[in-house]
């Protein structure tokens, strides 16, 4: 019950909603800034976000209210622009996923400076000790999970692999890539695999754990930006430059859904191209139709309505005046910030029903061929 009038609580702090707000079981009034929650999201032009603002929405429609939820538009000023917003709408709490991790650490100082708490949300916010809490997926396993699938898939030696990252703007681009490269990296030292597309990922192939600066050079090369059309122009260009003996089967590492449709695409069009294995992330409905039809191998599912419960619960256990629950810390560069972290599922056609059908996530009905 108490949990409920948290939630209850908590959700009164929409922005726009007309009149106050009874808390359930104390039939305590509350005026629309007692308790206040702002949302800033990073793009709604990739569909992971939309993920995001729907599971929101619905917790809180659940309890019969709306909530206004602010996207960045991948520009750190309209970031700003919009955490400005919140804050002179009186919130407490901010929940926050950047765009730009290091660019977002400026408005939460002005957040802490107004009072007002900061979870990162997803994405870590980085060199500010303004941050309070971290909700996140174990991002470090989604890369491994990438890894390991390639890995099971290839056999025998010189199999060619094709590595892609995200954006060098967002920490996880960086943890994605060093769970993968845990995982690839001895594959890649005992001749099972070999680099097709990075010469620097080739120079250090040697090394199993890379500092920050290493890793920053391998994804300079191989950056989508999270771009659907740069991971698309990187692949046809990755594919213009190497010879027939590096197609064949190959085997790519994509560090999410959306690229990983673009380079699949790609790498499908290709005539000398007889076979790929390709990773991706955010079991996107476009992925799982992908799936379901072969053109993507495999999706780690991150339940998003596990990120947005604990990031719901910290918000409240914070008006509260209560700790969140953390388990652990990740350094941002500048502090320990206390993090909140749920587990993955890797999807692939054998495991998709039960994982994202039985659970509720997505219906039958919303992909054909199922
Ligand atoms: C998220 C991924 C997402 C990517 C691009 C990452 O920070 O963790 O789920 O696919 O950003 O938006």
């Amino acid at each position: 019950m108490k949990r409920i009038v948290l939630l209850l609580l908590v959700l009164s702090v929409v922005f726009g909603m007309a009149g106050p707000v009874f808390a359930a079981g104390g039939g305590e009034k509350k005026s629309q800034s007692d308790l206040s929650v702002g949302i800033v999201l990073p793009t709604k032009d990739e569909p992971r976000w939309l993920q995001d603002e729907a599971w929101f929405n619905d917790a809180l429609d659940e309890a019969g209210y709306s909530v206004e939820i602010l996207f960045s538009q991948g520009d750190p000023a309209r970031e700003r622009a919009n955490v400005e917003a919140l804050i002179s709408k009186g919130i407490k709490v901010l929940i926050i996923c950047p765009h730009d991790g290091a660019a977002a650490a400026s408005a939460a100082d002005e957040a802490k400076k107004s009072g007002v708490s900061v979870i990162s949300y997803d994405r870590l916010i980085t060199g500010t000790p303004n941050v309070d809490y971290y909700v996140t997926f174990n991002s470090i396993t989604v890369g491994e999970e990438f890894g390991k699938y390639l890995v099971a898939n290839a056999k025998g030696k010189n199999n060619n692999l094709y590595l892609y990252a995200g954006a060098a703007t967002d920490n996880n681009a960086f943890l994605f890539f060093e769970g993968a490269w845990n995982i690839l990296q001895p594959r890649i030292a005992d001749g099972t695999f070999v680099i097709r597309n990075s010469s620097e990922a080739v120079a250090l192939s040697g090394k199993q754990k890379l500092t920050r600066e290493e890793m920053g050079k391998i994804i300079g090369q191989v950056t989508t930006n999270w771009d659907f059309n740069v991971a698309k122009n990187l692949a046809e260009a990755n594919l213009t430059s190497v010879g027939p003996g590096a197609k064949g089967e190959v085997f790519i590492a994509a560090p999410n859904d959306g690229t990983a449709r673009s380079i699949a695409d790609v790498f499908a069009a290709d005539p000398d191209v007889t076979k790929y294995y390709i990773s991706g992330q955010d079991a996107e409905k476009a992925s799982i139709q992908y799936i379901i039809d072969g053109k993507q191998s495999m999706t780690v599912f991150k339940d998003v309505r596990t990120l947005v419960k604990d990031a719901i619960s910290a918000a409240v256990a914070i008006l509260e005046g209560d700790k969140p629950l953390a388990y652990g810390v990740y350094n941002n560069g500048a502090t320990d910030v206390l993090a909140i972290q749920s587990e993955v599922i890797t999807v692939t056609k054998e495991n998709l029903k039960k994982a994202l059908i039985d659970s509720g996530y997505y219906k039958a009905s919303e992909f054909s061929g199922l």
